[in-house]
Parts: C-alpha cells; sequence; structure tokens
C-alpha cells in the first residue's frame, strides 16, 4: 500500500495540494484520519501538517474552497480548523514538541515531518499521506505503522517510558485503541503502562472519561475493562469498580466474582444496545455487592439491598467520575435500582398488579430495564438460562397486554389535585396528596380502572369513610 491517492476522493485534498505547490510549502496528511482510511473505518475528521504556518496555510484553503467554508483560527496554538459540511480539517505546523491536542501550553519550536511523526502516540497514529505534487498519495511510514497495522498491535514510535510521559494520557489511549480496533497491545508498551500508571493522576478527569467512555462504547468492552485492572490503571482511576473483583470462600461457599459477572453483562448488553447510560448502568447494577456481601450459614451468600444501596452509591460515583449529573445520572440509578425487579417477576407467579407497578416505576424506560435485566443473566447453564429468556418474554408479554389495558407507562393521575379542593373546598395541604396516593395504589393494585369515572367514585366512597363533606360533583375536566 505505497501510494493512497485513489482513496483521497474529497475535492479538498486538491485543493490543499494545490495551496501548498502554490505557497511552497509541504503539506501531508497525518494521524488518526490515515489510520482509519487503511482501516477502512469511517472519519470525517482529517489532520494536515504543514512544514510552515498552519494558520496561513488554512486562510488560503478556506478561501479556495468557496462558501459554505468556516475556518476558525487557535493562535496560541497555531492551529486552524476548516470546516467543510460534516468535514472538519485541522492543520497545524510540523512539530518538535510532543504533539497534545488539549495542551495549553502554546508551540515552542517548529520541527520536520520527522520529529512531528515520532511524537506522535503509537506508529499506527503516527502514518503520513504526502501531499505534494510530485508523489501525491505517497505513504510515509518511519516506524513500520502499517507492518503494526497488519498485525494487529498497537506500540509507540518511541521508548514507550518517553511517549507516555509526553502524555500519560496515552496509556488510556492505548487501551482504547486495543479495546475498539481489537489490536493487542506490544509487549514493551505494555509493560510501560503498568510501570507509569500512577502519572495518569497529572490528567484531567475529563480526559480520562473520554477514554473511558470509548472503551464502554467499543464492540466488547470487557477486554478494555481487563486492561486497565490488569495495568493497575483501573485502581486509579475507577476504584469503586475494582471493588467488585474477587471471591471470597466461607465453609466452602464461593460467590460468583462480580468483576467478571459485570464484564459479561456489559459484553452481553454491548451486543443489542450503543446507549452509552445503558451500558453505563450495566456496569454500576451490582457495584453495592461489596458492600452489602454477607454469609449467613443458611442460605450461603446473600447481597440484600444492593440495588438500593448501588442507587444510592451512584451519584457519588458519578460525580468522582465527572459524569453528568443530570437527568442521565437518574435514569442510570433508576436502573440500577430496578434491576431485580423483572427476574424477581418472571420467577414468582406474574400478577397483573406487580407488573402495573414494574411499569409505573420504569416509565418510558421499561424496554432499557427488560434488557439490562436480560443481559444480568450471565449462566453457564443452559438450561437455566433458557427458562429465564421463557420467563422474561412471558413478562413483556404482560407488560404489553397490561400497558395495552391500563395506560400505567407514563402514568397521570386521573382525578388532578385541583378537583380533590373544588370538590371538597380544600386548601393546598398535605390532605390533597394523600388522597392522590390512595387512588394511585387503588389503581396500581388492580382494585379501580385507570380512568376519571371509577377513580372519582373511588374518592368519594374514601371522602365518606373520612368524614369529608363533598361541596361540588366535579365533572371529568378533560371531557368539558
Ligand atoms: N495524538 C497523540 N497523542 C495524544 C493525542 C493525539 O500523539 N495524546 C496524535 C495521534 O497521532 C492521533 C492524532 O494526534 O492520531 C489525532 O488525535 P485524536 O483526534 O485525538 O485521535 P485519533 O487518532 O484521530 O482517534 P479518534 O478520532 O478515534 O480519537
Amino acid at each position: 500500500m505505497e501510494n493512497l491517492a485513489d482513496k483521497l476522493h474529497q475535492e479538498f485534498f486538491r485543493i490543499v495540494s494545490d495551496v501548498g505547490f502554490e505557497t511552497n510549502t509541504k503539506v501531508f496528511v497525518i494521524g488518526g484520519y490515515v489510520r482509519d482510511l487503511i482501516l477502512e473505518r469511517v472519519s470525517k475528521d482529517i489532520d494536515f501538517v504543514v512544514l510552515g504556518s498552519g494558520i496561513a496555510f488554512a486562510r488560503k484553503v478556506a478561501a479556495k474552497m468557496g462558501s459554505g467554508v468556516q475556518a476558525k483560527y487557535f493562535k496560541n496554538f497555531g492551529t486552524a480548523m476548516v470546516r467543510k459540511d460534516e468535514w472538519i480539517l485541522e492543520f497545524v505546523g510540523a512539530r518538535k514538541e510532543s504533539y497534545r491536542r488539549d495542551s495549553r501550553k502554546p508551540l515552542v519550536e517548529d520541527g520536520t515531518l520527522d520529529d512531528d511523526q515520532k511524537r506522535r502516540d503509537f506508529t499506527i497514529n503516527a502514518l503520513s499521506i504526502s501531499l505534494q505534487k510530485k508523489d501525491y498519495g505517497r505513504l510515509l511510514d518511519p516506524f513500520n505503522g502499517l507492518d503494526d497495522m497488519n498485525d494487529r498491535v498497537i506500540r509507540t514510535p518511541l521508548d514507550p517510558d518517553l511517549t507516555f510521559s509526553d502524555d500519560p494520557l496515552r496509556m488510556m489511549r492505548a487501551i482504547r485503541f486495543s479495546t475498539q480496533l481489537d489490536f493487542e497491545i506490544e509487549k514493551n508498551t505494555y509493560r510501560a503502562i503498568g510501570r507509569n500508571k500512577n502519572r495518569i493522576k497529572i490528567v484531567s478527569n475529563e480526559r480520562v472519561l473520554d477514554e473511558l467512555n470509548l472503551i464502554i462504547l467499543s464492540d466488547k468492552p470487557s477486554k478494555g475493562f481487563l486492561l486497565l485492572e490488569d495495568t493497575g490503571l483501573l485502581k486509579i482511576i475507577f476504584p469503586q469498580f475494582g471493588e467488585l473483583k474477587g471471591v471470597e470462600v466461607i465453609n466452602g461457599n464461593a460467590h460468583k466474582d462480580n468483576f467478571y459477572h459485570t464484564l459479561d453483562v456489559l459484553d452481553n448488553l454491548a451486543r443489542k444496545t450503543n446507549n452509552l447510560w445503558l451500558r453505563w448502568s450495566a456496569l454500576l447494577h451490582d457495584i453495592a455487592k461489596p458492600v452489602t456481601k454477607r454469609y449467613d450459614p443458611k442460605v450461603g451468600w446473600t447481597f440484600h439491598g444492593h440495588e438500593f444501596i448501588g442507587a444510592k452509591m451512584v451519584p457519588r460515583i458519578f460525580k468522582f467520575l465527572k459524569l453528568p449529573m443530570n437527568e442521565r445520572m437518574r435514569y442510570v440509578q433508576k436502573m440500577v435500582q430496578l434491576h431485580l425487579r423483572p427476574i424477581v417477576l418472571s420467577e414468582d407467579h406474574v400478577t397483573d398488579s406487580a407488573i402495573r407497578r414494574l411499569l409505573f416505576d420504569a416509565g418510558d424506560d421499561i424496554d432499557d430495564l427488560m434488557m439490562l435485566c436480560e443481559a444480568d443473566i450471565t449462566s453457564k447453564n443452559d438450561a437455566r438460562v433458557k427458562r429465564y429468556m421463557k420467563n422474561f418474554e412471558l413478562v413483556r408479554k404482560k407488560l404489553n397486554e397490561v400497558e395495552e389495558k391500563d395506560r400505567i407507562r407514563n402514568w397521570q393521575p386521573p382525578v388532578s389535585g385541583e378537583v380533590i379542593m373544588e370538590t371538597f373546598d380544600l386548601k393546598p395541604s398535605k390532605k390533597i396528596g394523600d388522597l392522590k396516593s390512595v387512588i394511585r395504589e387503588a389503581i396500581l393494585d388492580g382494585k379501580i380502572a385507570n380512568n376519571y369515572e371509577e377513580a372519582y367514585k373511588y374518592l368519594l366512597q374514601l371522602a365518606e369513610k373520612e368524614g369529608l363533606k363533598v361541596k361540588k360533583l366535579v365533572k371529568n375536566p378533560e371531557k368539558e
């Protein structure tokens, strides 16, 4: 694969090449885009390295590309960004210093292409393509990145201790690329991660989290977590998760290793959904098992209440990892808290009222919850798995039937607080809330149907028992 010219389809590659020719400036495509081009992965971010000023060069490119092109310049970093449709082109002068996209430090010294290539993270990310007229499309591969790509290997171009000390985030990136691409990390590079792991502490949590999320979003996230654990990085960046590892044995009774179990659940789920937050729910569903673990000589190991304690732990973990403290966190909390409910249902006799309660608690997230629960079945016993799956199918069927009939998913009280106040001439007070929740419970238990008429009749009966005087009968306001 010496020449890649016929893979550079977009018109702007020619424009960039022309600008290089006209200004007598050498320019190359470099980094992740070249890697992805060879691996046939889709990428819309292109880095160009220029032997000269990236900003001046980008100005000319933007001008030649014509209308609809936006350009942004970052003087302090000596970089420029040009946007065309969904494409992002970034121009930067070659650097002698280490390449650090997020570095706050201004660039120190201009360098050659060779300087630039060797200060990059991995051989597979250090490939470049010449855009000079005389050898347009030629692949420049001083560190045998192409061989490493063929052999599916992640390796630093220089001594890994140097490459990692230039930017310790690269240790996470090594594991992230290994997981995303299903490559192996070369032995020396891998050992250096173990040696340098503590340096990850100087990297901002946000950058670490970006890499962690990319690992979680991979096809088989367990691969990354096993590497994080084995190198010692996991204990530093996400210690709560590391706590799940290990098996205790009392009187010959062992519990399952919840670290590996959780990774199985995550991999199972990854086969079904790209929803990052559902994947986070899988990661955290058993997070409270270590703190709730007890040994009971009669029944063996128990983890009572781990779903509730786990849900309580979620905000602290989100805060620690710099995950968003908003409705996404509340979604994960809800999933963790409810993750046992469908299992319990499928084991028990499935009553309509239990189904209604689950629909009420899960709301629109019921399908996600079912997906999580199915992924949670990691037994190696085929017969058991089959039995669970059959029961889940039954639960799903029941969920559909009950929802069809009772519309509980996005439940709104059929009788509002205003109606109650008007009926008994009451002021806003706790009493109103109490009445509303008695009505809700009656609906969930199936004593009355989920509609205004039945709920209002029930309200009047309740009131009579409690000695509340009816001031005025109120018709269903929705029907007015
Ligand atoms: N790079 C580096 N060290 C880093 C980050 C980036 O050497 N810590 C270099 C690599 O050559 C990389 C390029 O900068 O290929 C672009 O970085 P980035 O856009 O972050 O990553 P990509 O390799 O493009 O991969 P992805 O888009 O999957 O993040």
